[in-house]
């Protein structure tokens, strides 16, 4: 983030820090409200901010209008990771945060956002589902602050260039591609062959435009949502990575702010918010890819086997964790269930 940008953030983080409580006019009278308010970094078409917008219904209804939820999406708070540390500080309530980002915190999002650890949308949608795994990650961060409440779809994670596809690793060696702020994301793309650039997700547009990065890593939204198919017209089915979002909420939200009651409210929320949202993902990829068609971008169907056996000494490397390896076993476990259960119907 560039030092105005953050300078204002910190500015705009100490305005919102002394408003926790709001007022809001019913029938003439003025009544005191409490302020949820909300982080994260897409635009407002994107399906996740549609379903924070029916989060704030769903809260606001049912508190008869005690609780106002306040939506500040396009990175307006900061960059995800600060929002996150703005969540840590009780400054902002809830923040949509990316796998990337929150490995920072605890390395059981490290084992989600391994390349290639989910076999296909089946087996990670019924990982996400799975409370035994889940709730571990969720609760994982709780010293630092903050826990999870839900997921959001953000589909499959592929690359794309400026300027030639990318059909097999060796095509990446020497390009800049950007990654999130991860770890993970960036020896992903050293095993790969690729010089990994970091930075902000507000920051691609203009790397790509200014040939500052050669690409970047995305599902198909970011083309359009973000502008990316503008200027980067390669887009290759490598299919590195099926990850999720996660809504993550404050621990002073849950536990300080709202009553039993309330915080009972924003959870059954989440869980709404989370199935609007996955209702809409699928088509809302389907038709990010034909608008980029029709700006020009082509898309590509590599093999991803040399991709994936690229990945053998990373998933060798963070099993070697006890704590993670636990995750893991439980991730690859499901996925092994899933493959016999559907050669079991496709022999019936
Ligand atoms: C996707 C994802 C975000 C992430 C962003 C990025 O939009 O949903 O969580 O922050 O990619 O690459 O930074």
């Amino acid at each position: 983030m560039k030092i105005g940008k953050r300078i204002a953030t910190l500015l705009l983080a100490a305005t919102i820090g002394f408003s926790a409580i709001g007022c809001s006019k019913i029938d003439g009278a003025e009544k005191k409200v409490k302020v949820i308010r909300v982080a994260h970094g897409q635009n407002e078409e994107h399906p996740q901010h549609k379903a924070m917008l029916e989060f704030e219904k769903y809260v606001e209804e049912k508190t008869n209008g005690d609780i106002d939820v306040q939506i500040f999406p396009n990175e307006l708070l900061g960059a995800t990771a600060q929002a996150v540390e703005l969540a840590q500080t009780g400054a902002v309530d809830l923040v949509i945060g990316g796998l990337g980002t929150l490995e920072a915190f605890n390395s059981s999002y490290t084992v989600l956002n391994l390349p290639y650890i989910m076999d296909s949308t089946e087996h990670y949608h019924e990982v996400m589902n799975d409370e035994d795994i889940m709730g571990t990650v969720y609760e994982s961060t709780r010293q630092s602050g903050f826990v999870g409440l839900t997921w959001f779809d953000a589909g499959v994670r592929n690359i794309y260039t400026t300027k030639k596809p990318i059909m097999e690793p060796d095509d990446l060696k020497g390009l800049k591609i950007r990654v999130q702020t991860s770890p993970t994301n960036v020896k992903m793309l050293q095993a790969l062959g690729a010089s990994p650039t970091p930075m902000s997700f507000g920051e691609v547009y203009t790397g790509l435009q200014q040939n500052v990065i050669d690409g970047a890593e995305n599902n198909e939204l970011a083309l359009i949502n973000n502008k990316h198919g503008e200027v980067a017209k390669h887009y290759s089915y490598n299919m590195h990575a099926m990850l999720p979002d996660i809504l993550i909420a404050s621990t002073s939200l849950l536990d300080d702010k709202l009553t039993e009651e309330e915080a009972q409210i924003v959870m059954e929320a989440a869980d709404y918010a989370n199935k609007f949202e996955v209702e809409l993902w699928e088509d809302a990829a389907a038709e990010a890819k034909a608008k980029a068609e029709e700006m020009g971008v082509q898309f590509y169907y590599p093999d991803i086997k040399p991709f994936q056996d690229k990945m053998k000494d990373l998933h060798a490397e963070y099993t070697k964790d006890k704590d993670m390896k636990a995750v893991y076993d439980k991730i690859r476990a499901k996925g092994d269930e899933i493959l016999a259960r559907n050669a079991n119907t496709d022999k019936e």
